[in-house]
């Protein structure tokens, strides 16, 4: 069952989630919140969606980090699961780029972040993992990232002038020269 995306305003975004208990995470009500959460995402055509964002303050977010196959375009998406994750090392690189996020569709922001990093996190099955990330997945992933500490794009934006219609980003680009943007909202 899909579920109803929290707008920016809700108290939700703006609070710290608190973390995933091992044992919750063999549950039936876990693995339903995790598919409803999947298909949340699909139905927007989301490429990360964190917990908060569907009213659920735990540290949880989905993202796509496997980009998908040009091969087989009628493939699902792969889509990764984050419990509890950590984010322990990241590059010295920074690199801006223009964001959508599902919780205020309307607006895109231009974002710097860690060209890289390294993050440690539980899978569905509450196996320990780490992931190295770079580029467009290790910006989804600090995107999602963000949002278990109620930290929005909006607050990242270097300066207000990095913060514009989604509708208007062919002018802003025409305008400030080419930048890169995300293809989907998170
Ligand atoms: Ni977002």
């Amino acid at each position: 069952m899909p579920l109803a995306i929290a707008q920016l305003g809700q108290p939700v975004l703006r609070a710290a989630a608190k973390p995933v208990q091992a044992e919750e995470i063999a549950t039936a009500e876990f693995r339903q919140l995790l598919s409803d959460m999947k298909e949340t995402m699909l139905a927007s055509s989301g490429v990360g969606l964190a917990a908060p964002q569907v009213f659920v303050s735990r540290r949880i977010f989905l993202a796509r980090i496997v980009p998908a196959d040009p091969e087989k375009p009628d493939a699902p998406p792969s889509i990764d699961v984050f419990i509890n994750p950590r984010i322990v090392a990241a590059t010295q690189e920074v690199e801006s780029a223009w964001e959508g996020c599902l919780s205020f569709p309307e607006l895109l922001v231009l974002v710097p972040r860690r060209k890289g990093i390294r993050i440690e996190y539980l899978d569905p099955q509450g196996r320990s993992l780490t992931a190295e990330l770079h580029g467009y997945p290790a910006r989804v992933v600090q995107h999602e990232y963000d949002h278990l500490d109620g930290v929005l794009t909006i607050d990242r934006a270097a300066s207000t002038r990095d913060i514009i219609k989604a509708s208007e980003i062919k002018a802003v680009l025409g305008e400030r020269g080419p930048a890169k943007v995300d293809p989907a909202p998170e």
